[in-house]
């Protein structure tokens, strides 16, 4: 086994941030080499235009100034944190990647900027994407308990994350990279079928 490129992607309180952690604790606990990392952020520079993004008004930043940021953003984290620990065959592990553009701007603004950016400045997706599927209301409730200042997404509402959870499912439908996983079920019982599914996908 040489390297694997995984991200977790769903709408807010899916629990995927929980997940993503979860599988990175337990494919370590093999033995096996892991950089858990995130989006936006996942590098320094990255992580200063994940303030930018996700604090203040909702009406802040238009989605096409979005699309920008995070692609930005996410150039700098495949740079400076993706590319390097695929050199060294870690796996590498994210929580979110461009499904999330794709969904939170490309739903809101222009789908076609998003791939057309990601194809010039990104070129390349997971090989394997867990999507933690929730019913919107449940997620709503899981993101309201924890309200912080990073809220942006979160006050965009109800009806734009029951929009997004159908665009992830989708997207899930379309690609073979996805794996999608019921994340209405206890966390515990949920990092099983993730370990299960990264084991037959790893090969370990
Ligand atoms: P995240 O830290 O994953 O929040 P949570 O743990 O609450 O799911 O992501 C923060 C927010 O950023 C989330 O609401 C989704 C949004 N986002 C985008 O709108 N576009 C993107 O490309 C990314 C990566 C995230």
């Amino acid at each position: 086994m040489a390297g694997a490129f995984i991200s977790f992607e769903g709408i807010d309180g899916s629990g995927k941030t929980t997940q993503a952690r979860l599988l990175a604790e337990h494919l370590r606990a093999l033995g096996l080499p892991v950089t858990l990392t995130r989006e936006p952020g996942g590098s320094p520079g990255a992580e200063d235009i994940r303030r930018l993004v996700l604090e203040g008004d909702p009406d802040r930043w238009s989605p096409e100034t979005e699309i920008l940021l995070f692609t930005a953003a996410r150039r700098d984290h495949l740079e400076k944190t993706i590319r390097p620990a695929l050199g060294r065959n870690d796996i590498l592990i994210t929580d979110r990647f461009a499904d999330s553009t794709r969904m939170y701007q490309g739903l809101r603004g222009s789908r076609d900027m998003v791939d057309r950016l990601h194809d010039l400045v990104i070129g390349v997706d997971p090989d394997l994407t867990f999507l933690i599927d929730i019913d919107p209301a449940l997620g709503h409730s899981r993101a309201v308990a924890r309200a912080g200042l990073e809220q942006r997404f979160e006050d965009m509402g109800l009806a734009l994350q029951t929009a997004m959870r159908a665009g992830f499912l989708d997207l899930a439908a379309r690609h073979p990279r996805f794996a999608v996983i019921d994340g209405a079920r206890e966390a515990s019982v949920v990092a099983t079928d993730v370990l299960t599914r990264a084991r037959a996908h790893l090969g370990v």
